[in-house]
């Protein structure tokens, strides 16, 4: 194969509970990318349609994470990558992650699949670097294997994929501001209490159990953030009101996606997901931000081929 078109799933990172840690990917949201192999070495960003994001290859994150994949391999020749970018930058559904993933997937395919997915998780994570200064791999471990992660580990990197209950749903929306990554971590403090390491990795191993048990109530109770979420919310218009009327339409649960600005929330249930998002459009409606929103399956594949 000489050429691959791929879709790149959008990703909800920390998931409340767990910051840098946990993520999740979606499937009615994400980007497409072209990659083809070329007898030229290098990569080179030949087309981005949808968003205005730079094409040298060093400060475009795909061009980044190609060049740390391309470095590992005995492959002589190079890349060439075009971008359909459907996901906003700075949205907090994992853009820049996407892009990462996507391009790395693809050439691995090109190549014959000579890297692990945990390995192709550590050359995207050199886009995440780009992107917002710091290598997370919340955004591009569930982008790449699918499903719900859990970085267990940094140094070494320990990706365990997580289950999928049958019925969740997400609902995501996006007040269109932009906020960088790399500005909304600035905000954060560096020293938690241990009431709060408490409360936060109860609800972490909570919402894990969860999700193995496929218990939609545990899964409930454990969407809880008490370190991010109270320093990041103030950046976001109504987050308050949002969370609480997505509560009462049904959600299991709602929080800041990645770094913000979007906000999601999990249901079960296609039907209660699709309530939640009008319960979160008429907030917005009513307080005159504009906004885009998504209802979406779990996408348990992560990056995939398309035709
Ligand atoms: N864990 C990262 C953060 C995700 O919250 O800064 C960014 O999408």
């Amino acid at each position: 194969m000489e050429e691959i078109k791929v879709f790149c799933p959008a990703t909800i990172a920390n998931l409340s509970c767990g910051f840098d840690v946990l993520g999740v990917a979606l499937d009615a949201v994400g980007d497409e990318m072209i990659v083809r192999k070329t007898e030229e070495k290098g990569i080179r960003i030949t087309k981005i349609t949808g968003q205005d994001l730079p094409a040298a290859t060093e400060k475009n994150v795909a061009g980044v994470a190609g060049l740390a994949l391309l470095d590992k391999t005995e492959y002589t020749g190079g890349f060439e990558i075009e971008i359909y970018k459907k996901i906003k930058p700075g949205s907090g559904i994992g853009s820049s992650a996407a892009s990462s993933a996507g391009a790395v997937w693809a050439m691995n395919t090109l190549l014959g699949n000579p890297f692990s997915a945990s390995e192709l998780v550590e050359f995207a994570m050199e886009g995440e670097r780009l992107a917002s200064d710091v290598a997370h791999a919340d955004n591009v471990a569930p982008a790449l294997f699918g499903g719900f992660t859990l970085v267990r580990g940094y140094n070494p990197l320990d990706i365990v994929p997580l289950p999928t209950p049958k019925e969740l749903y997400a609902t995501v929306i996006h007040p269109q501001i932009e906020i960088k990554t790399s500005d909304s971590r600035k905000i954060l403090k560096t020293n938690i209490t241990l009431q709060k390491g408490i409360q936060q990795w109860g609800n972490l191993g909570g919402l894990v159990a969860g999700l193995f048990q496929s218990d939609y109530e545990l899964i409930s109770r454990s969407l809880e953030d008490h370190v991010v979420e109270p320093i990041r919310s103030i950046l976001i218009p109504g987050f308050d009101d949002i969370k609480s009327k997505s509560l009462e339409a049904g959600a299991l649960g709602c929080g800041i996606s990645g770094s913000g600005p979007s906000i999601f929330a999990l249901s079960k249930s296609e039907d209660t997901a699709q309530k939640v998002a009008q319960a979160m459009e008429r907030v917005y409606e009513a307080i005159d931000v504009e906004f885009d929103v998504h209802v979406s399956p779990i996408n348990e594949l992560g990056v995939k081929q398309v035709f």
